[in-house]
C-alpha cells in the first residue's frame, strides 16, 4: 500500500514538471523574438493564434476588389485581455493584408494573395509609448521598429483600449466595457453598431 502510494505521488509529481515544462515551451513559442537587438523575427505559426476579426476595404476603397485584413493575438495575451480588459506586456498581433477577389456582378468577396503583414509588439520597457509597430512587407523575415510617425498618430487617436483597435474585435469590445478600459469616445469612424 506503502509503495503504491509512493508511487502514485512520483507520476503525479513527473505529470506536473511536465505539464509545467510544456506551458512553459508553449508559452515562449508566443513571445516576441529579435536578433541584432532590435530586429524583430516575423512571428512564424500565427494562424494558430487567436482570430480577432477581418475586414474587407479596410483601405478606405469606396469599391472594387479592395484589401481584405485579417487580425490574430497571441492566446496568452487574448485571455489576459477577458478577464482584464487590458494587454498583457509581450502581447503580440498580426495584421495581415490581402488582396481580394470576387464573381462577375456579384457582392461575394474572398481573401487572396498576401500582400502586406504587420505586426504590434506591447513592451513596455522597450517602447517610449508602450507599442513598438513593424512591417513586413510580403515576404520580410525581420523588420526593425517603424519611425513613430508612420503608425502611432492614427492607433492612439482612434484605437479604443490602449491603441488597438478593440472595437472592431467582436468576442471583446465587451470584456474592455466591463472592466472600463474602452474609451468609447475614440471609436471615431471605425465604429462598429451592434
Ligand atoms: C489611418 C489609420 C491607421 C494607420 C496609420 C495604421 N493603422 Fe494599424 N490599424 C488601423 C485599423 C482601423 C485597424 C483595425 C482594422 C484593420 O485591421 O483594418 C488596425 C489594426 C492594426 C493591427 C492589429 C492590432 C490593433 O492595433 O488593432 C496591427 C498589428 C496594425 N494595425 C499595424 C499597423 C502598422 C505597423 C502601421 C504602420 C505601418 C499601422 N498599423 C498604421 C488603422 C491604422
Amino acid at each position: 500500500m506503502k509503495s503504491f502510494t509512493v508511487s502514485a505521488i512520483l507520476i503525479f509529481l513527473a505529470l506536473c514538471a511536465a505539464s509545467l515544462l510544456g506551458c512553459r515551451s508553449t508559452s515562449r513559442a508566443y513571445l516576441p523574438q529579435y536578433i541584432h537587438g532590435n530586429e524583430l523575427m516575423r512571428p512564424q505559426n500565427y494562424q494558430a493564434w487567436i482570430f480577432l476579426t477581418s475586414g474587407l476595404h479596410m483601405g478606405g476603397e469606396s469599391s472594387g476588389e479592395g484589401t481584405f485584413t485579417s487580425i490574430f493575438v497571441t492566446p496568452p495575451a487574448y485571455y489576459h485581455f477577458l478577464a482584464s480588459g487590458r494587454w498583457p506586456e509581450q502581447t503580440m498581433f498580426v495584421q495581415e493584408k490581402r488582396t481580394s477577389s470576387s464573381r462577375a456582378n456579384k457582392a461575394d468577396h474572398w481573401p487572396t494573395d498576401l500582400v502586406r503583414f504587420n505586426v504590434q509588439v506591447k513592451d513596455s520597457a522597450r517602447y517610449g509609448e508602450k507599442w513598438g509597430f513593424f512591417s513586413f512587407g510580403f515576404s520580410q523575415p525581420t523588420a526593425k521598429p517603424n519611425p513613430k510617425t508612420m503608425c502611432w498618430e492614427c492607433h492612439f487617436q482612434r484605437g479604443t483600449v490602449e491603441a488597438t483597435f478593440v472595437q472592431l474585435f467582436p468576442t471583446l469590445r465587451a470584456a474592455g466595457k466591463k472592466f472600463g478600459t474602452y474609451q468609447a469616445d475614440l471609436e471615431g469612424p471605425y465604429a462598429v453598431q451592434y
